[in-house]
């Protein structure tokens, strides 16, 4: 707990907690996180995209290796313990281990991503996808609002893009993918629960919506002729809203509107907005989507506004493997804690690695639910217990099982 606090201290301002990918303030708190795996008697380095990696190795020299990890940027204004959490949780279970002086049967490896918000390149899980090999020369070109690429702040961060190919892993190197995260929701704290394993982590599409109508002065545009693009946005942001409501395991949110020119007496000729759209069923989502852009068009015509929408994040659903919720389960169990399954509602890193190997995940209660905030709240006891599971899991896991697991899968 103290560490994370002196984490949160790694920030671009003062009394917030802003940590971007590649900023000054992600470089040092990368060096901290790279001295505590040291220190956990890892050998730790940051790889080409500014990943912290720690290994330590199993019993013989080049053993598989069982990767934990998450992240250690945050959005802007931005809590404590989502992604460093996970991380610190690694650190610790490996200190742990290196205290008693045990090696397990394979190697294990805390991985600190840069990058999973993707706040400031508009870009997700940059770190996760390089090391799963699914990062593109070209998703290097997405630039900042200062007009900064990926590809050049990484050059100023220390680290050169054209290692990046040369950190994928080979999928005979790594057994499995863990990830520790906080909730982010208030479904384990309302069951009083401290720990819940994982089954999936929900796909999510994004798509931008322009709504175009016609300036008019507020006091002598009559209503019945008014093209007001404002009160058109409003409606098929309460449609999505409905829609959401009335369809199974799925939410839908407008977080951000832009009225322009967003004056008090005149009528809105322009309105933009986001919609994120999530689910663990992929065909639920992609049929959500097509039916909000028919809903959108009905809108427009009725109110004779002209609509245009544009999808710019898609992510399908990942399956937790079966197995792996399995051992994490019994490794809850043997601490005398409920196992307790559910989904994930946020995405996380374990999308990119998933498709590298298995992958499980462990979330910890956080109070109300509340994230993406500096009111982020855990106990030191529910840590402790990440740990202790994180521990007992390693300490049963048996690499041939993770073969016939993905036999089984
Ligand atoms: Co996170």
């Amino acid at each position: 707990m103290r560490r994370l606090d002196e984490l949160a201290q790694f920030s671009s301002r003062n009394g917030e907690i802003t940590r971007l990918y590649l900023t000054p303030e992600h470089r040092a708190a990368a060096l901290k996180v790279r001295e505590w795996m040291q220190a956990a008697g890892m050998r730790a380095e940051i790889d080409a995209v500014g990943n912290v990696i720690g290994r330590y190795d199993g019993t013989t020299l080049n053993a598989r290796s069982v990767l934990i990890g998450s992240h250690v940027d945050t959005v802007t204004n931005g809590g404590k313990y989502d992604g460093s959490l996970g991380v610190l949780t690694g650190i610790h279970a490996v200190a742990e281990l290196h205290a008693k002086g045990l090696r397990l049967p394979f190697a294990i490896e805390v991985l600190a991503f840069g990058d999973e918000e993707g706040v400031r390149f508009s870009r997700t899980l940059t770190g996760s996808k390089a090391v799963a090999g699914i990062l593109e020369d070209a998703d290097l070109d997405a630039a900042d609002s200062a007009g900064i690429t990926i590809r050049d702040a990484l050059t100023r961060f220390g680290c050169d893009p054209l290692e990046i190919p040369r950190i994928s892993r080979r999928k005979e190197d790594v057994l499995c993918y863990i990830e520790v995260h906080i909730e982010q929701g208030p479904v384990l704290e309302s069951a009083g629960l401290p720990i819940g394993v994982i089954t999936a982590i929900n796909g999510a599409t994004r798509f931008k919506v322009e709504v175009a109508g016609t300036s008019g002065h507020a006091g002598t545009v009559p209503m019945n002729v008014r093209q007001d693009a404002l009160a058109a946005a409003a409606e098929m942001v309460l449609a999505a809203e409905r829609l959401a409501q009335q369809t199974e395991d799925l939410v839908a949110t407008t977080g951000c509107i832009e009225i322009r020119p967003g004056v008090v007496n005149v009528i809105a000729p322009s309105v933009g907005f986001n919609i994120d759209v999530r689910s663990s069923k992929d065909d639920v989502r992609q049929n959500t989507v097509a039916a909000l852009q028919d809903s959108f068009q009905a809108i427009a015509r009725r109110r004779r506004v002209a609509v245009t929408t544009e999808g710019f994040y898609d992510e399908a659903a990942v399956t937790c493997s079966s197995w792996l919720v399995k051992a994490l389960e019994a490794a809850v169990a043997r601490l005398n804690l409920r196992p307790y399954r559910l989904p994930s509602g946020g995405g996380h890193d374990g999308l990119a690695i998933s498709s590298l190997c298995p992958i499980g995940m462990l979330f910890v209660r956080c109070a109300g639910g509340v994230s993406h905030n500096p009111a982020e709240a855990i106990t030191a006891d529910d840590a402790d217990l990440a740990i202790r599971v994180l521990l007992e899991f390693l300490q049963h896991f048996e690499p041939d099982d993770a073969v016939s697991g993905i036999r089984e899968a």
